[in-house]
């Protein structure tokens, strides 16, 4: 059984297209402002602003503690791919992690051979790839979670070293919770994230045992402390909660109380 005290949670606020550029660095100097050396240095938290926004807030959060992430990167590092946000260029404007498969890109056309090249590419850009998957609501009420879940994880790491799955962190994202107002429960989110983690003994138990799985989907300071109490829940991604400095700080606060 995995033990929650002293666990390292790890919370990313996924700003979305949700802020201006100006309005992203505003919110990365006030997290700046708020959230103390002492969190920074026991959790991770990390902002994920949209791609165009990436250089000015990595320039206002260096040297705080606070981590960046891209929202997206493509598969191919450079050439004649007009419009694509290259991981290589996203490590060198200062991200560390790159969420990929997010349900969003998925439904605009991302396909799972998308999410297992976009993997490779993150790892390969020496960034940590945050692989996002989840259910429909149909998949949900039909009793295929499971199923489609095992599916999603395996497509993406298929062919990967344990070393480089290592470096990952898996969100468990259902799609019925996203912007919903209505999380899953601590109990359906622990089943899920205990079944990932059984799953990700196919790359061995050292892997499984030390790979971050975080959950994600109306995530906010009322319903997060149960679902951080849970032994396989690893921290959360934050949408709607996480744009403000005043709701984010409130959900990590809950969270860590
Ligand atoms: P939400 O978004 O917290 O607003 O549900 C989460 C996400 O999409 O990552």
């Amino acid at each position: 059984m995995r033990s929650n005290s002293r666990k390292r949670f790890w919370f990313c606020g996924n700003w979305k297209l949700h802020k201006s550029v100006a309005e992203s660095v505003a919110l990365a100097t006030t997290l700046r402002e708020h959230l103390s050396a002492t969190l920074l240095g026991s959790h991770d938290v990390v902002v994920a602003p949209s791609t165009i926004a990436l250089a000015p807030v990595a320039h206002c959060l260096h040297g705080s503690g606070i981590q960046l992430a891209a929202q997206d990167v493509f598969l191919a590092h450079q050439g004649a791919w007009t419009g694509q946000t290259s991981a290589i260029h996203a490590h060198e404007v200062g991200c560390r992690y790159a969420l990929i498969g997010h349900s969003e890109r998925r439904q605009t056309g991302d396909t799972e051979d998308d999410v297992a090249g976009k993997v490779r590419a993150a790892l390969q850009a020496g960034l940590f790839p945050v692989l996002c998957l989840g259910e429909t609501a149909e998949q949900h009420r039909a009793s295929k979670s499971f199923d489609h879940l095992a599916q999603q994880l395996h497509n993406a790491f298929a062919g990967l070293a344990p070393q480089a799955v290592t470096t990952c962190l898996v969100a468990y994202e259902p799609l019925w919770a996203i912007g919903t107002g209505l999380p899953a429960s601590p109990e359906w989110a622990q089943q899920v994230h205990a079944f990932l983690r059984k799953q990700l003994e196919t790359w061995g138990t050292m892997v499984a045992e030390s790979l971050r799985i975080v959950y994600g989907g109306s995530v906010t300071h009322h319903h997060v402390k149960k679902l951080m109490e849970q032994p396989d829940v690893d921290g959360a991604l934050i949408g709607g909660a996480a744009l403000t400095a005043h709701s984010f700080g409130d959900v990590i606060n809950e969270a860590i109380s």
